[in-house]
């Protein structure tokens, strides 16, 4: 199935349609079509040679379902592959970066957390992102195991409540005041990060930017669409859709593909 006019939406698995939210919310009118790797999930292991390969084929998914603008709703795929894509691909590419910036220009105590994949971590991008705020101090933190829980629907389970009080406590004890969600999963763990930080820790992420900058892009292109009906969602991953319907509250165009 495909859909003229639409928005193509892609991550590792179920983490972007935190991302599909957000546009939905302020673009209502637009179609989507999300893609959820989920047989080579998670990226955040993978080197960037495979990230790259992936989000090559996820981009030809999209564009064979007409997407006039993909949205890399990954933040490693953002960190390791984004550069490529757009010198491959003539369409535009909105990417996820982890939302340091803002983070580190409010800082009051100028100790920010930052909880992103390995592959994130490691990639030049999130160095140079980190050279960019000398006078602040960032601690990235690598949540080992976070994505693969999610992806199994584990979110609520004594595993999942072990491994962030072992990663988010020590950032608090190093006096952070905010601290960044630098994946598009875990929004996903977002109450259960607000009961282990003090309430002077601010939880932030880029989902509402990465809409705003989808809307704008698609208005300095004259690619809105101006249809009052409300836009056709469609999904689809590679493995079982399971866990992609729960997080998204419904079934209705949520397909497994073989792709
Ligand atoms: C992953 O697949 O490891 C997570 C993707 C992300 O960084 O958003």
């Amino acid at each position: 199935m495909s859909t003229e006019n639409t928005i193509g939406i892609f991550d590792s698995g179920i983490g972007g349609t935190s991302i599909w939210k957000e546009i939905n919310h302020l673009l209502p009118y637009e179609n989507t079509i999300y893609l959820a790797d989920t047989k080579n999930a998670p990226y955040g292991t993978k080197s960037k040679d495979e990230i790259i390969a992936y989000s090559i084929k996820n981009t030809e998914f999209l564009l064979n379902k007409n997407a006039k603008l993909v949205v890399v709703a990954c933040n490693t795929a953002t960190l390791n592959a984004v550069a490529v894509l757009r010198e491959k691909f003539d369409v535009p590419f909105i990417g996820l970066e982890p939302a340091i910036k803002p983070a580190a220009l409010q800082s009051q105590t100028k100790n920010i957390g930052v909880l992103a994949t390995q592959a994130s971590i490691q990639s030049e991008n999130f160095k140079n992102a980190v050279l960019n705020f000398p006078d602040v101090n960032i601690i990235p933190q690598i949540g080992y195991n976070l994505v693969q829980l999610i992806e199994q629907g584990h979110i609520d389970s004594p595993e999942m409540d072990q491994l962030l009080q072992q990663y988010v406590q020590p950032m608090v004890e190093k006096n952070i005041d905010y601290l960044v969600l630098g994946c598009t999963h875990y929004p996903y763990l977002f109450d259960k990060i607000k009961a282990i930080v003090p309430p002077t820790v601010q939880i932030i992420d880029s989902g509402e930017a990465v809409a705003k900058q989808t809307k704008h892009i698609l208005e300095s292109n004259k690619a809105l669409n101006l249809s009052n009906k409300m836009g056709q969602n469609l999904f689809y991953t590679n493995g079982n859709a399971t866990v992609l319907k729960s997080i998204l509250g419904f079934t209705t165009n949520v397909f497994e593909s073989d792709f």
